[in-house]
């Protein structure tokens, strides 16, 4: 189903029921309309008008939360159980989107905040410069999560920082892409943003589906991954510009530039124990504590050595204290001695 792109120039409510059956799709990234009052939305940010596509359809504001409640109604419908949902929201109705999820069986994995530039030009309070983007979750199937699609889990970054950790921190900073001379529909989320969003919570051939399509930006990013799409838009003169443009995306042209991670997991990542490792590493992890090296020294040691990961390192060295009482207590002991004194052995 959907194996080719398919785009619908309706209301996404109604649209949904019409064309997509129950639990088909894989994973929902959108960005609803914002219904703040006035059409100020697109002065935003220092850019010339002449190049922002008309039409951008809005919802008033004493609307807003039986909107939600109907389009995140269906989103919960053609989710398949374990599939995921991103929603870009500003704080204006932040509260009805968050209402609208809670009256569904949608669970809560994140609530990520975007922090991007260009932010709202203010002179008496604080510039606003991130959006919410609410990270659900349909139970009771298996749920995609490629927790090494971007970084694996040993790539170490400026001041020795897993990367890996870093980028699946939940306040993203990714600047907005500025396009000069290139007609944009008022709002489009950055690449980078969608890239982010795709890679984790789908794989090749998944159906990912936009119920505002806006700029298409959503669907562009999932073909460009070699995703399958669907989606809505409301507006006439948006629909009928960008569904041209979408003829011309190449599916998995993205692909090409995406970033190797290093090798995935430590290979012996999850397999079990074999006779007398963990004594091994207990007592490794005295002998190179004692050398004078720092504990994150002594554990990148021995995740090489051992192929473990740094997490079940640690629980190997606290149960060997634990339990034998020996050197490594008084090895555990000296690297908290070391912490106090401020690193000076470090
Ligand atoms: C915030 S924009 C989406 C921007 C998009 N994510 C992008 O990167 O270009 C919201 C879009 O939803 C459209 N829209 C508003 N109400 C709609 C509805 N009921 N069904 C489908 N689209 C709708 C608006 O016309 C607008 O283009």
């Amino acid at each position: 189903m959907f194996e080719k792109p398919v785009f619908f120039n309706e209301d996404c409510v109604e649209g949904c029921r019409r064309h997509i059956p129950d639990g088909v799709v894989d994973l929902i990234v959108t960005d609803p309309p914002y219904g703040i009052e006035g059409d100020r939305l697109h002065k935003h940010y220092n850019r010339k008008e002449e190049f922002v596509l008309d039409g951008y359809v809005e919802v008033p504001a004493d609307e807003y939360g039986e909107f939600s409640r109907k389009w995140i109604a269906e989103a919960e419908r053609i989710l398949r159980p374990g599939g995921s949902i991103y929603i870009v929201s500003g704080y204006t109705n932040l509260i009805h989107v968050l209402n609208a999820l809670r009256a569904t069986r949608l669970q809560e994995v994140n609530h990520i905040v975007w922090k991007y530039n260009f932010g709202v030009h203010t002179t008496r309070k604080y510039v606003s410069s991130h959006y919410h983007i609410l990270f659900y979750r349909k139970p009771g199937g298996s749920a995609t999560f490629n927790t090494h699609c971007r970084f694996g889990a040993s790539e170490r970054g400026e001041g020795n920082g897993s990367l890996n950790y870093q980028d699946r921190e939940d306040v993203w900073v990714i600047n907005r892409e500025y396009k000069p001379g290139k007609t944009k529909n008022k709002n489009e989320l950055p690449s980078r943003l969608l890239m982010k969003m795709i890679q984790y919570s789908s794989n090749e051939g998944d159906l990912v589906c936009d119920l505002f399509l806006g700029g298409f930006s959503t669907a562009r990013i999932a073909l460009g991954m070699n995703r399958r799409a669907v989606g809505f838009e409301l507006s006439k003169t948006a629909f009928a510009h960008q569904a041209r443009e979408m003829a011309t995306v190449e599916r998995g042209a993205l692909l090409r530039d995406l970033r190797v991670p290093e090798a995935g997991l430590p290979p012996r990542q999850g397999l079990p124990w074999g006779s007398g490792e963990k004594e091994r590493i207990a007592s490794r992890f005295a002998a190179l504590g004692a050398s004078g090296l720092t504990k994150k020294k002594v554990m990148d040691v021995l995740s090489r050595e051992f192929g473990r990961g740094y997490w079940s390192l640690e629980k190997v060295i606290k149960t060997q204290v634990l339990t034998r009482r020996s050197g490594v207590t008084r090895q555990n002991d000296l690297f908290a001695d070391r912490q106090a004194q401020g690193g000076r052995h470090g």
